[in-house]
């Protein structure tokens, strides 16, 4: 049932379909930890500032806080939840395990979330703020990963081995492609 002040959309998350009545106000990010139970993605500062909220649209990070979910209507949303192959986790997830790539972890699905997209966004050769030629494929270097991941914070302040974590995921991502 759709009213003025609400929409029946259908939303395809981590290979699912859900049909579900939404407030058109309802965020992305409310839509998943709310209606669907999805609850690893995580709110923090809930506008745009602390990139807890992230996950992937069509293979590109948002800040699902941002985001409204009827707008996601027809895209692939990718949360936490979707990233590992049954038992095997994501090889960012994996990086993350290896290195302590974080403390209280309440940050980390936004963390792992974002850096799934940022190496897609080096092997596509898109650069950065810190990519010092930008006619050449941009190198995965840890200042390209602290400027790529600059959007998302850590309170606990584990910059240190989540920097670590993405630049050995994504050198191993190059190794494999
Ligand atoms: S909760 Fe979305 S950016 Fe902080
Ligand atoms: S690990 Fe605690 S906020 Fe990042």
């Amino acid at each position: 049932m759709t009213s003025t002040r609400s929409t029946e959309i259908s939303l395809r998350v981590n290979g699912e379909t859900h049909s579900l009545t939404v407030d058109n106000r309802t965020t992305l990010l409310d839509a998943l930890r709310e209606r669907l139970d999805l609850t690893g993605t995580k709110k923090g500062c809930d506008q745009g500032q602390c990139g807890a909220c992230t996950v992937l649209l069509d293979r590109q990070r948002v800040n699902s806080c941002l985001q409204l979910a009827v707008a996601a209507e027809g895209r692939e949303v990718t949360t936490i939840e979707g990233l590992a192959d049954g038992e095997e986790l994501h090889p960012v997830q994996q990086a993350f395990v290896d290195l302590d790539g974080y403390q209280c972890g309440y940050c980390t699905p936004g963390q792992i979330c974002s850096a799934v997209a940022v190496i897609e966004e080096l092997a596509r050769e898109w650069p950065s703020a810190a990519t010092d030629d930008v006619r050449r494929p941009p190198a995965v270097t840890e200042e390209e990963i602290r400027e790529r991941m600059s959007g998302n914070l850590c309170r606990c302040g584990a910059y240190v081995n989540i920097v670590r974590a993405v630049t050995q995921a994504a050198k191993n991502e190059q190794v494999n492609a």
